[in-house]
């Protein structure tokens, strides 16, 4: 198995490689569980109508349509183009006003303190150690003081019996499922070697917690999920 890269310039090719497929590929490799824990990711936020919600590594607008139903308006932050073309087409598609921002998550141009809430799926898997530290700090800048996080992704299961299977499941049957849709079998091995390689979101809680932020880790479905929600304190000085 190669060992994941994490060099932006190669994860947004990546990203724009998978993007024309990565919708239908990731619904259908996760038998529909991706869509369920994007809705409880964003349900977790407990937004509000009114609220400004960014959501972080946005794919291809994935998690807008529940944002949407509670009222809220999104700032979408995305640094592949591929993605950014298919917001474009979603947001028209949907009818949705989204800020649409192809760029970095770790150094975005949203203002300080101007977010309600950050919501996030999937993405965390592709930051190494610095990048995350990077990221909470960003989070911590965006969000105003008691603005809350909901971030969501996948993770290494409790169980060897699930675990085995897991193991097998991302390293040759997401591959195979992205070579007959992709006929690229490289891109979704890759998205394979990150999700092994990211272990769970017990891994990054305490980058956010350094960053200031309070936060806890859910796990879902026998941890094949996890996910981290909290918040920025309304203390000014954390
Ligand atoms: C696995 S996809 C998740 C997409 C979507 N959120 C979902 O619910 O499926 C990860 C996304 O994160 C984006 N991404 C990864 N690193 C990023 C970074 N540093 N800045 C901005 N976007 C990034 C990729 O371009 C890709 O679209």
């Amino acid at each position: 198995m190669p060992a994941a890269n994490h060099d932006d310039a190669y994860v947004r090719n990546l990203f724009d490689r998978m993007g024309p497929t990565y919708d239908a590929i990731n619904l259908v490799s996760s038998f529909g569980f991706s869509e369920f824990w994007r809705w409880q990711c964003v349900r977790t936020a407990n937004i509000r109508p009114g609220d400004r919600v960014c959501d972080m590594m946005a794919g291809s607008g994935e998690c807008w349509r529940h944002i949407h139903a509670h009222g809220a308006s999104v700032v979408s932050v995305d640094f592949s183009k591929v993605m950014a073309e298919r917001q474009v087409r979603r947001g028209n598609r949907l009818r949705l006003p989204v800020d649409i921002r192809c760029e970095n998550a770790l150094e975005c141009s949203i203002a300080d303190g101007s977010i309600d809430r950050v919501v996030g799926a999937f993405g965390l898997k592709t930051l190494d150690t610095d990048a995350t530290r990077r990221f909470a700090l960003e989070i911590h800048r965006i969000l105003r003081p008691g603005g809350r996080i909901s971030l969501v992704e996948i993770s290494h299961p409790e169980g060897w019996w699930l675990a085995g299977v897991y193991r097998w499941y991302v390293g040759h049957a997401i591959p195979l499922v992205g070579k007959v849709f992709l006929g690229d079998v490289e891109c979704y091995r890759m998205l394979g070697v990150y999700t092994r390689e990211f272990g769970s979101c017990d891994r990054v809680v305490a980058l956010f917690a350094d960053a200031g932020l309070e936060v806890s880790v859910r796990r879902h479905f026998f941890g094949c999920a996890t996910s981290i929600v909290g918040s920025r304190p309304r203390s000014t000085d954390s």
